[in-house]
């Protein structure tokens, strides 16, 4: 039996794609999913690492990194100075691909390591912590939102962050509406090369620019002194940011065609979305109950979201998917 057990959600963003390492604001809510893990010492100087989704147990000596999911867990226990051995059970609800399991499983992990030790972690601190896990352990250059929101977020309000600042503040629902998140079935490939060739890209286009980050263009304009591929990056990042805040003040319809909008800016701008992805995507824009839709996260395969009218979220889920199983498509795993 484990000493301790902890959870913690996965998210979904509705507004705010690929600012959150240019300084920029997020709009994302937890989703009630949730990634949970049991752990204890075994009195070992061996980590006992056991994945109940993939039925498969890895060990790991004490201050080694190891291979497959180890690195989410390793890092944590490292960064968190465990030094003995520990029994660690990690089961998941958090579908992978763009919902956020591992930052699920990151902050899962370092509350029950936490509360095991008692260490002095407050959840924005814990959160950041599950960011470096990424950035040294796991090797994807991640911005904050992931981590912060599944800290932080609840599934009853969105949560903007300034992730610049770290501050934020709980943002009602526009009214009326509900959300809806699909999962296309589409494998994230090349994700992790991908996310960070975009990180560099942009930084290269602030340095271009000569601003901090893209959060300090006020004149969008600028960007069409850019080389391409750089300008549409940049156009994608700080039109993100202002679409964040415009959605603060919309109503659903209006909130719906921020949602269509940058949709259109990750596909054509930021190129991260996929053929199949566009399809459901088009398909859910096209149901009269939603309001908008597009793809969540990272990209390049994986969730797309919709805005829909309070109460219509399952037909619509339902009819959507009988339409998108005709395209009579191969995803290629
Ligand atoms: C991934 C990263 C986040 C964020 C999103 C895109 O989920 O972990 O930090 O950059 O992609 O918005």
């Amino acid at each position: 039996m484990p000493e301790v057990t902890a959870s913690a959600p996965g998210r979904v963003n509705l507004l705010g794609e690929h600012t959150d390492y240019q300084g920029g604001f997020v709009l994302p809510t937890a989703i009630p999913q949730r990634a949970t893990v049991g752990l204890g010492r075994n009195g070992s100087s061996t980590h006992v690492l056991y994945s109940a989704n993939l039925e498969k147990t890895l060990r790991v000596a004490v201050g080694e990194v190891g291979t497959e999911f180890a690195p989410y867990l390793t890092g944590c226990l490292q960064l968190s100075g465990v030094t003995e051995g520990l029994n660690i059970h990690i089961s998941s609800e958090v579908p992978s691909g763009g919902l956020s399991s591992s930052a699920a499983l990151e902050v899962a992990t370092l509350r029950a390591l936490r509360e095991l030790y008692g260490l002095e972690l407050d959840d924005v601190a814990l959160a950041l912590r599950g960011v470096q896990v990424e950035h040294e352990f796991v090797g994807v250059k991640c911005g904050v939102m992931d981590q912060l929101a599944s800290s932080l977020a609840n599934t009853r309000t969105l949560l903007l962050v300034d992730t610049r600042s770290l501050e934020r503040r709980a943002v009602p629902f526009p009214a009326g509406a509900e959300v809806l998140v699909m999962d296309s079935g589409v494998p994230r490939r090349l994700a992790e090369s991908g996310y960070n060739e975009r990180r560099t890209q942009v930084e290269e286009a602030a340095r271009l620019l000569g601003v901090r980050e893209l959060r300090d263009v006020t004149d969008i304009s600028v960007v069409e002194t850019l080389p391409s591929p750089l300008k549409e990056r940049a156009r994608h990042v700080i039109s993100e940011n202002a679409r964040v805040l415009e959605g603060l003040e919309a109503d659903a319809a209006q909130f719906g065609q921020l949602m269509n909008a940058t949709h259109a800016s990750l596909r054509d701008d930021y190129a991260v979305s996929h053929p199949l992805v566009d399809d459901l995507v088009a398909l859910l824009q096209a149901q009269p109950d939603v309001f908008g839709a597009r793809i969540t996260g990272a990209g390049f395969g994986g969730a797309v979201v919709a805005l829909v009218r309070e109460g219509t979220a399952a037909a619509v889920g339902t009819a959507v998917l009988a339409d998108y199983g005709t395209l009579g498509k191969v995803v290629v795993p």
